[in-house]
């Protein structure tokens, strides 16, 4: 018991002090830097219009739904509708083609035709209904959504 309040002290003490030193009007310099990295946004900016933003935002959470779908769908073993909704959701289809070439950025353009291209990579890969292979794919495709939303913002 002894044991249980020293610990409970200890652990109560620390987040006083954890507490006072965010508080404090003049943070610890380590303090400071870390919440300067919280506000600022290194990422390259596309200087969409508000149009362009709500419309990729929109294509945005259609790609996550696609990539929920596929994953639950290889649970259940049905890789045909997996495949199609990879090409149809996330391959380079006539849309998608269209959508990625209305960006003045050269570099993002190709990181999401390339990303694009990946989805009917996925597609190809759960037509085969290896599921190693399928997650296989599926890790390379989301890989480009990680690398994109650490470079770009809207
Ligand atoms: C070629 C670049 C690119 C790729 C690839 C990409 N995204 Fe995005 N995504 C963006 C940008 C840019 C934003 C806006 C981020 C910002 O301004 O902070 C965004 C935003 C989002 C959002 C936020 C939507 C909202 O309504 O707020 C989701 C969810 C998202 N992406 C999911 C995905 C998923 C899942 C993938 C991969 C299957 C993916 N994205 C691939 C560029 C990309």
């Amino acid at each position: 018991m002894k044991k249980v309040t020293a610990l409970f002290a200890v652990l109560f003490c620390s987040y006083i002090t954890m507490s006072q030193s965010f508080a404090d009007e003049g943070m610890p310099m380590d303090h400071q830097a870390m919440h300067h990295q919280h506000i600022m946004d290194d990422r390259v900016s596309l200087g969409l219009s508000p149009e362009m933003k709500q419309h990729q935002l929109s294509n945005m959470r259609s790609h996550v739904e696609a990539i929920k779908n596929i994953v639950g769908l290889i649970a259940e073993n049905k890789f045909d509708d997996a495949s199609k909704i990879a090409h149809d959701k996330l391959g380079l289809t006539p849309e998608m083609k269209a959508m990625c070439d209305m960006f003045d950025n050269e570099q993002f353009k190709t990181l999401g035709l390339t990303f694009h291209k990946s989805g009917d990579d996925l597609g190809d890969a759960l037509k085969t209904k290896d599921v190693n292979k399928s997650l296989r794919a599926l890790n390379t495709t989301m890989q480009y959504c990680v690398e994109c939303h650490s470079t770009y913002r809207q």
